[in-house]
């Protein structure tokens, strides 16, 4: 008997731990005043794209195999076999996008440059496509968009996946060779960069669920492939700093933060489901450029070790990307653990997550900690309707501002994304622009809840 209570107070000790430590904020809206949003007077505006998913005719990388391939079901990877095929084809339509940007009132604007176009074929760089990006880069800077380059946004040109992609340590260096290459043609007017997007999710997508090429399922190889991304990213930051106008640059990684919220408090195993997923898709990179440190040691699962005090120095920005948090539950399953599940007083976007602001509060209050300044690299809503955008931008970007003011050094903001584009499996479903795309015509169309983005960027001047 003695025994059972003490086990029952051993229980109630750590949830108690668990509930203190990660308490899941919720404000109450009815009593926030968020109208008039001031912001310092340096704070910048912009949105953000990605190549793959805007330009069109991205044929000679990853996820176009991947569109063109079947499961081993025979069942397309992409929703209703959807392909990117043009996208909204803003390779040829940038000039025409850079009007889009100056409605809105943003001075930023957040890219990717496709390296399989760029270098097709292993050490073969095309000339015509580096023009291309210069004629942007420069079209962009007349027109007074500061633009921000990724250089890596999920897609990989196929000779570098034929050699193993980042699932090896050694092919590090055909990337390094890519960034180098564009940094001295490009660096003379781009001053920021991004050098990795979400590392978290290439790999957890590609390695673990399976859902992003390369389709794999194991654990160990995604936490692999997680670790590699983020030493390409140090690697890749020292050698640009090196460089001409490498002192001038502003190099950094951008990372998604997703929290991870027991959907029920009291449980146990969904707390040990939310912290090992914590561990795995936040905390290891969060330790990797906090203290040069990668260690996790889930039994059966995961085992890796690294370490390199220099990652800590190697970062000028932290790129946050925030969405979401999500509730897990854990299940007695051979093959998963855990599943998603939604409270019912929760507001759901078309994405399966729903609408969170405190969440961006919390991950800026997490990412502080690295002590880098902060920029919000993306952040927007998958809404069809067109009926909850509003709510959302002025949500986030009140609890953004709650951040500063509590002297958080949070520099810009990104809306993703800049009109609808190719969402990655989902294909053309989600509609999370500020200007819908017809992909018939390509006309875009400014939406009634983008609206409420250019009035927060005129408020807040
Ligand atoms: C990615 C974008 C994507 C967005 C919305 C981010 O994870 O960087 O490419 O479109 O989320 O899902």
């Amino acid at each position: 008997m003695i025994l059972l209570y003490f086990l029952i107070l051993i229980y109630v000790v750590i949830i108690a731990y668990f509930n203190l430590k990660y308490p899941e904020l919720r404000w109450k809206w009815d009593s926030i005043n968020d109208s008039n949003l001031k912001f310092p007077k340096n704070f910048f505006w912009g949105t953000a794209t990605a190549a793959h998913q805007v330009e069109g005719n991205c044929e000679n990388n990853n996820w176009y195999d991947w569109e063109n391939s079947v499961d081993e079901k025979g069942l397309p990877r992409i929703k209703n076999n959807q392909k990117s095929g043009i996208a909204c084809d803003h390779w040829n339509n940038y000039k025409q996008d850079t009007e889009l940007l100056k409605k809105l009132g943003v001075s930023h604007y957040r890219l990717s440059i496709e390296w399989s176009k760029i270098e097709p074929l292993q050490g073969e760089f095309d000339q015509s496509v580096l023009n291309h990006y210069s004629d942007l880069i420069s079209y962009l800077i007349k027109n007074n968009i500061t633009p921000y380059i990724t250089l890596h946004h999920f897609t990989n040109p196929c000779w570098f996946d034929k050699l193993g992609g980042f699932e090896k340590k050694s092919n590090i260096k055909y990337f390094k060779n890519f960034c180098k290459t564009v940094f001295s043609i490009y660096s003379k007017e781009v001053k920021n960069w991004c050098t990795i997007n979400e590392p978290e999710v290439f790999s957890v997508m590609g390695y673990f669920t399976g859902i992003f090429p390369p389709g794999k399922k194991n654990p160990q190889l995604a936490a692999i492939v997680h670790r590699n991304l983020l030493i390409a990213h140090t690697e890749v930051y020292q050698e640009l700093k090196k460089m001409k106008n490498g002192d001038s640059s502003s190099i950094g990684i951008v990372k998604n933060v997703m929290q991870f919220d027991p959907a029920r408090r009291w449980n146990l195993f969904d707390w040990i489901a939310c912290r090992v997923s914590d561990l795995v898709y936040n905390e290891m990179s969060f330790s990797y450029l906090k203290y040069g440190k990668i260690k996790i040691n889930i039994p059966f699962f995961i085992k890796l070790f690294y370490e390199d005090k220099q990652a800590v120095k190697a970062t000028d920005f932290f790129g946050l990307n925030y969405y979401s948090h999500i509730h897990l539950k854990f299940k007695f399953d051979k093959y998963e653990f855990f599943e998603n599940v939604y409270l019912k007083n929760d507001t759901m976007t078309d994405m399966e997550y729903t609408i969170y602001p405190e969440g961006l509060y919390r991950a800026i209050q997490r990412v502080k900690l690295i002590g880098k300044p902060i920029i919000i690299t993306e952040n927007g809503i998958a809404d069809k309707k067109d009926d909850r955008r509003k709510l959302f931008i002025r949500r986030y970007i009140y609890a953004m501002l709650r951040s500063i003011k509590e002297g958080v050094n949070v520099k810009g903001y990104f809306y993703w994304t800049l009109m609808d584009n190719f969402e990655w499996a989902e294909g053309y479903d989600m509609k999370f622009g500020l200007y819908s795309v017809d992909f018939e015509n390509q006309e875009r169309k400014l939406r009634e809840g983008s609206k409420e983005y250019i009035k927060i960027i005129n408020e807040s001047k």
